[in-house]
């Protein structure tokens, strides 16, 4: 959204970026990308994998960079930079790694750093895109889509690839994206860069579990994906997030992390830091009821099928909508019917600015899938149904209606 307007020149024009090169047939293209971008102003330093110096040679991109290419993590022991993998991850803006091979993906998404590029990309905390190129065997290998969907759900962005001529003349999904294309997008990413910074939210996700007994609980299906996915890109976008979750999975650096399990829990959890905070995301699918009274030793099957009584559990959000003072509150209704007329209640009932609704009874949307389709009411009226996309691409479009609220949208374009 916020990069609508601005054009590439602008948006690139003094940026550090990191042009990642690893070894296929298409590293050939980045050569040509390499003099699109200082074209455009940026800073672009070259990083080379010894594969990709198989197809081009660290001179040509030298030649053609604002600095040398970089390919040797152990650079210090030759009397050069002692880690130069720091300096590189830390001082970029962006990092694009084109062309993608299998390799290279399969090492980011496993956290295995074995060489300059595969260190840089675990050193830095700036936005990373990926143009994925092979053949489409390889790219369409369960190996290869799970790490795509691994680097997805951290953050990553990946960019094509298309359909058409491959190496050896076959033709197929494997191509590298037009360069227009990933130009585009890098641009896209600068200058919505750091549209959050300075503004402080919380983030909830999960689904919480109520105590039955020791050993079993009343839950839901929610996974935390898209809660993960919102904290996510607040934090990539220059937020301080604070994420409070039933998940144990892990999260990006940089995150404040509250572990919860209950709805209580989640509440006290929230309530603790509400006065400090700018964004409220509610993305958790909490309880609604819980046993009245939790059995000290696991229930047995001999003594007879138990009653278990519920009680209501806090409404965290409707609490949040009651003694809200500025804060933008984002609320999720996962319904099953009458989506629109539901969220529609709930956003008023909780007095919430910005309601997320989505049908769980969609195989591909909602609980423990990757992908979302969700309908956004906003309280001044506005409505907008997205088509079915990633949870990360929603968590995006989540961020840009709250930056628009708050102003920053306008902000960044004055920026550029
Ligand atoms: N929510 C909350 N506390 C609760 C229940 C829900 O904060 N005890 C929040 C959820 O995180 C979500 C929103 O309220 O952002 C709507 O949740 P949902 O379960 O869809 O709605 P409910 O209010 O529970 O209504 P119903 O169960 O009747 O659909």
């Amino acid at each position: 959204m916020s990069a609508d307007n601005a054009p590439v020149g602008a948006v690139l024009d003094g940026r550090r970026i990191v042009l990642a090169v690893s070894g296929g047939i298409a590293s050939y293209k980045a050569v040509e990308l390499c003099r699109l971008l200082v074209d455009a102003g940026a800073h672009v330093i070259p990083v080379l994998t010894d594969d990709a110096q198989r197809f081009v040679g660290a001179l040509t991109f030298s030649a053609l960079a604002s600095e040398p290419a970089c390919t040797n993590l152990f650079s210090g022991s030759d009397g050069g930079e002692p880690i130069p993998h720091t300096r590189l991850g830390q001082s970029a803006d962006l990092i694009m790694v084109v062309p993608a091979t299998a390799k290279i993906i399969g090492k980011y998404a496993a956290g295995i750093s074995d060489d300059l590029l595969s260190a840089t990309l675990l050193a830095t905390r700036a936005p990373v895109l990926m143009a994925p190129a092979m053949h489409t065997e390889m790219w369409e290998h369960a190996a290869v889509q799970e790490n795509i969907a691994t680097l997805c759900r951290r953050g990553v962005h990946i960019v094509g690839p298309e359909s058409g001529r491959l190496a050896g003349g076959d033709i197929g999904q494997g191509r590298l994206a037009g360069l227009d294309r990933i130009v585009e997008a890098a641009s896209e990413l600068l200058a919505r860069g750091r549209d959050l910074a300075g503004l402080r939210v919380l983030v909830t996700a999960g689904g919480t579990r109520e105590a039955i007994d020791p050993v079993r609980f009343v839950g839901n299906r929610s996974s935390g994906k898209m809660g993960y996915a919102v904290a996510a890109v607040a934090a990539q976008r220059g937020a301080s997030v604070t994420l409070v979750t039933t998940t144990a999975a892990a999260v990006t650096s940089g995150m404040q992390i509250i572990r919860v399990e209950t709805a209580q829990e989640m509440h006290q959890a929230v309530m603790s830091q509400f006065d400090a905070v700018d964004v409220v995301v509610m993305a958790a699918a909490v309880a609604d009821f819980r046993p009245k009274a939790v059995a000290f030793e696991k229930l047995k099957k001999n003594d007879g099928v138990p009653e278990i009584v519920l009680e209501p559990t806090e409404d965290i959000l409707a609490e949040l909508g009651a003694c809200k003072v500025g804060q933008v509150l984002v609320g999720f209704a996962a319904e099953t019917d009458n989506l629109a007329e539901h969220a529609a209640d709930k956003m008023l009932r909780k007095h919430v600015d910005l309601m997320v609704a989505n049908d769980v009874s969609a195989t591909d949307a909602g609980f423990e899938v990757d992908t979302n389709r969700a309908l956004l009411l906003d309280s001044s009226g506005a409505r907008e149904e997205t088509p079915l996309i990633t949870k990360m691409a929603l968590a995006g479009v989540i961020w840009d209606r709250v930056a628009e609220r708050l102003g920053r949208t306008e902000l960044i374009k004055e920026q550029h």
